[in-house]
């Protein structure tokens, strides 16, 4: 195999890690990680937020699937709230956990809902 080729190679693989966000955009706001890969169009119909948050909430769930299909935490919630209810894309970094305590007062928490 060439020199070349080999240092193309390496580069690409270089770049493919770059592009992993959830290992590398720790702490980056969650909106802006989602922009560098498809644009603010990626949730916004031409770029604008909807009144409503329906056209955002949509765009989530077709990469990411719906509320049912994920875990209890989640399912607890299909058909009561949005993705963007708990996390916020301008309000949030990657890695954040969102917690219970803004809507539930009894103590619960993501674990003891898994249980
Ligand atoms: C991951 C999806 C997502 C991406 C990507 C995204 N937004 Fe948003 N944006 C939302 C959601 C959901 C709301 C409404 C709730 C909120 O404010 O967090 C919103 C709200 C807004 C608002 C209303 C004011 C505000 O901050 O609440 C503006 C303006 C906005 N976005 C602009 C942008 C621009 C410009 C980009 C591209 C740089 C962008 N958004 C990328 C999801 C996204
Ligand atoms: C009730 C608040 C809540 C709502 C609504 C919600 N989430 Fe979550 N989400 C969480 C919590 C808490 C976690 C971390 C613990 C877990 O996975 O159960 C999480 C984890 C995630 C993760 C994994 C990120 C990581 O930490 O690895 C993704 C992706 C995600 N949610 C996407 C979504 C999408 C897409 C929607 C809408 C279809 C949504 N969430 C709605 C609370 C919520
Ligand atoms: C165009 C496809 C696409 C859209 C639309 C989209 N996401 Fe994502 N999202 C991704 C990809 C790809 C990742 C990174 C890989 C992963 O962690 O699943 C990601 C990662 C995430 C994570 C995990 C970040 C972390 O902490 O690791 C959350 C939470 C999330 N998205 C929420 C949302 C929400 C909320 C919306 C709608 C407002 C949304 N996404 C819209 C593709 C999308
Ligand atoms: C943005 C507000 C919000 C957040 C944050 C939130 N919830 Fe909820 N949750 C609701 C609403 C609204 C309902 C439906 C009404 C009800 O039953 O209280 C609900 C219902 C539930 C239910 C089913 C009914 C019940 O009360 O047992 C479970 C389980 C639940 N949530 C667990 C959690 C857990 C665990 C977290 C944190 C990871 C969490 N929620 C975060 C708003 C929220």
């Amino acid at each position: 195999m060439s020199k070349n080729l080999l240092s193309a190679l390496f580069g690409a693989a270089i770049a493919a890690l770059a592009l992993s966000p959830s290992v590398y955009a720790e702490g980056q706001e969650l909106a802006e990680m989602h922009a560098e890969m498809d644009g603010c169009e990626a949730c916004h119909a031409d770029g604008e937020p909807s009144e409503d948050g329906e056209h955002e909430f949509e765009q989530c769930q077709s990469c990411h699937g719906a509320l049912e299909e994920m875990d209890a935490v989640h399912q607890s919630h299909d058909g009561m709230l949005m993705c963007a209810d708990c996390h916020m894309p301008h309000d949030s970094n990657v890695g954040d956990k969102p917690t219970c305590d803004s809507c539930h007062d009894d103590g619960r928490t993501a674990e003891s809902a898994s249980k």
